[in-house]
């Protein structure tokens, strides 16, 4: 048994493997449980008593020889240690999926931020609402078509429940509840009864501002829009006011933004005329503020409105309404990095 060890250990120490296909020959030969180490081992039982502790010290040894050759052999193969369990610390660690943020919400917080600059602070109110607030408190004929049902969600006929179709009902409620100054960002979901397509859909996000003090003048509202408009566009933007009609502002503007996708040369988002429009604005109707006990002889103000999805469309070219909607991962995950 002695030799059979002493010619098994030349032999693996001479071993040489040019595949894994070879290697993995040379592992059954002497390492597997039928191989020549294991038949050692069955005979050590027969060996006599006081042989067994030289004998076994020896065939301890052939066996981790052969175990290291044969890693040896593999490292060699496979340019890897297998003998050590390899964790490569300079490695980066696998990253976390972390949600993202909706573009919808980037940009809410992107326009928020900014008049929060301005000494704006938020206000909120009811997705629920009812007439007075959304239309007669805002200067709204009685026959004036937003409160056809065909643009309104009516909740409850009778009762005029109806679901808010814009932001300027925030107004009517912060200024029943406050005196001036009111200096308000109202950023919420509003409804409209649309067919949804690509370019419409029933629900969407408005942010309106409201402000109201003494002397506030057309003046204050362009500085404002100005400042607005570089924000959040850059600073090369430009402004533009076209008179307009709105029945809760007298007199009343929409505003355009210089196109930020052509830099104003014209292209088919701007359909060529070089400007988009973003949002309508004007100075309160002394009606409104009387009807919402505010004294519009001492005070006056100015309030502005804008679509979210538009916004985010000029920011981020989505083309399609309906992705906001969706929760379709893939969209979403291209905002990972916006912030
Ligand atoms: N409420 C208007 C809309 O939904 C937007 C708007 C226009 C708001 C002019 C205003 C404003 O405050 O002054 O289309």
């Amino acid at each position: 048994m002695r030799d059979k060890i002493e010619s098994l250990l030349k032999e693996i120490n001479n071993l040489t493997a040019n595949s894994k296909e070879e290697l993995e020959t040379l592992r059954i030969h002497y390492l597997s449980k039928k191989g020549e180490i294991s038949s050692l081992m069955n005979d050590f039982r027969d060996i006599a008593a006081d042989q067994k502790r030289e004998v076994g010290q020896k065939l301890n040894e052939l066996k981790e020889q052969a175990q290291d050759k044969f890693n040896a052999l593999k490292v060699k193969l496979e340019g890897q240690d297998v003998s050590v369990e390899t964790i490569d610390l300079t490695r980066t660690a696998d990253t976390y999926q972390v949600g993202t943020r909706h573009p919808i919400s980037i940009v809410r917080k992107k326009i928020c931020d900014i008049f929060a600059r301005l000494g704006f602070s938020i206000a909120e109110g009811p997705e629920i609402e009812d007439d007075w607030h959304v239309f007669s408190s805002l200067n709204f004929a009685p026959d004036h078509p937003a409160r056809d049902m065909q643009d309104t969600f009516f909740i409850s006929h009778g009762a005029d429940i109806l679901l808010r179709t814009h932001t300027s009902s925030v107004q009517t409620r912060v200024m029943e509840q406050t005196q001036p100054p009111i200096r308000i960002i109202c950023p919420g979901r509003v409804y409209r009864n649309e067919a949804i397509s690509y370019r419409a859909h029933c629900f969407f996000h408005q942010v309106e501002a409201l402000y109201i003090d003494r002397n506030v003048s057309f003046a204050d509202l362009k500085q404002t829009l100005i400042f607005f408009a570089k924000e959040m566009f850059g600073s090369d933007t430009k402004i533009r006011l076209r008179p307009s009609f709105f029945p809760f502002t007298e007199p009343s503007a929409e505003m355009d933004i210089s196109c930020n996708l052509c830099g104003g040369k014209g292209c088919p988002f701007c359909k060529h005329t070089g400007w988009v429009e973003i949002l309508g604005c004007g100075m309160v109707d002394p009606n409104v503020l009387k009807n919402c006990g505010i004294d519009s002889q001492i005070y006056s103000g100015y309030a502005l409105g804008m679509g979210i999805e538009r916004i985010t469309n000029l920011k981020y070219q989505v083309k399609d309404l309906r992705l906001f909607s969706e929760n379709d991962l893939r969209f979403l995950r291209q905002f990972e990095s916006a912030t």
